[in-house]
């Protein structure tokens, strides 16, 4: 079969430019860890705020660095809105919405998440670096979207938690 040259170029240049992106999500999924979240669990979004883990929303130690955290993401704003982790934490972030789709990204790192009425959604974090991490919710959600946003703060030996009560940060 006779291919005109041009043609051939072309035919391979589509083959390159697909090899090359087979790599790039080859590479973001091995070396940087971008996945898809899994499904982790249905609840009722009309009971939310009643219904465990959600009737008492914060941070859980579990030992060895590790922390469960469970937050609300709701019309507009994150509960609690302040959370603090020691520098080197492995954080379990569980949230689920009682109203409408939102969205928990946390600047600077891979946590990006959506968060559906009636759908537990589920990240897990190591943060290596201290810092201010801001939480910012990345799905329109209504009037107050873009003031929707929280706080996570990473510090060498700081106590897990949401922020002391009083503490106006
Ligand atoms: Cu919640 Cu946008």
């Amino acid at each position: 079969m006779h291919i005109e040259y041009y043609e051939k170029i072309f035919l391979w240049l589509t083959v390159a430019v697909m090899a090359v992106f087979l790599v790039a999500i080859g590479y973001s999924v091995v070396v940087h860890g971008i996945h898809l979240p899994t499904a982790t669990a249905q609840v009722d979004p009309t009971t939310l705020d009643e219904t465990a883990p959600f009737d008492a929303p914060g941070v859980t130690d579990l030992g060895n660095g590790r922390y469960e955290a469970v937050l609300i993401s709701k019309m507009w704003q994150f509960q609690p809105g302040e959370l603090r982790f020691p520098t080197g934490a492995t954080v379990d972030f569980i949230t689920s919405a009682p109203d409408v789709t939102h969205g928990f990204k946390v600047v600077g790192t891979n946590i990006n998440v959506m968060v559906l009425p009636g759908e537990v959604s589920k990240v897990t974090y190591t943060f290596d670096e201290p810092g201010e991490y801001l939480i910012v919710c990345h799905e329109y959600c209504g009037l107050g979207h873009q003031a929707m946003f929280g706080k996570i703060l990473v510090e060498d030996g700081i106590e897990a938690g949401p922020a002391p009560s009083g503490d106006d940060a």
